[in-house]
C-alpha cells in the first residue's frame, strides 16, 4: 500500500530519506492491519499511527527549514499544507478505535497514502527544482 517509488524522489538526501521513513511506517501499520493472528494488533496499530504522525510533524519542520535555506518561494503554500494534514491526523481520535476498527483504520491510511503521494508529486517534487 506505502511503497517509496524512484519518481518520488525529490533530489535532496534529506528529505527521500525521510520520506522513505513515513512510506515505511505506513505500510508497517498495514501489514499489521491485515494480520488476522496478531495479539494486541490494534494497540500495535495505534502506537505506529503516532510515531507516523510524530515523525511527520518532525519531517515537515525539517522540510521547511530546507525551504527557507534555499528561499523556496512556495513554502507558504506548503506550510498551509502541512498544518491541514497534522490537523486532519490530530483530530482522528486513535483510541475511539473500538467499532468498525479494520474499516476505520484502512480508511485513515488511505487517507496518508494518498496525501503523502499526491503531495510529494504534486509539491515535493518542486523543492528539487526550486520552483
Ligand atoms: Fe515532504
Amino acid at each position: 500500500m506505502f511503497e517509496m517509488k524512484e519518481e518520488y524522489k525529490v533530489g535532496v538526501a534529506g528529505i527521500d530519506e525521510q520520506h522513505a521513513k513515513l512510506f515505511e511506517l505506513g505500510e508497517k501499520a498495514y501489514q499489521l492491519l491485515k494480520d488476522e493472528y496478531s495479539i494486541d494488533k490494534y494497540d500495535k496499530i495505534v502506537a505506529i499511527i503516532e510515531e507516523l504522525r510524530d515523525y511527520t510533524i518532525v519531517h515537515f519542520k525539517d522540510e521547511e527549514d530546507y525551504m527557507e535555506s534555499i528561499h523556496y518561494k512556495k513554502l507558504f503554500s506548503q506550510k498551509i499544507d502541512h498544518e491541514k494534514f497534522i490537523k486532519k491526523i490530530s483530530d482522528t481520535d486513535l483510541n475511539k478505535i473500538d467499532q468498525n476498527q479494520d474499516e476505520y483504520i484502512m480508511e485513515l491510511l488511505n487517507f496518508i497514502a494518498k496525501w503523502l503521494t499526491n503531495h510529494i508529486i504534486e509539491k515535493d517534487l518542486l523543492i528539487g527544482r526550486n520552483n
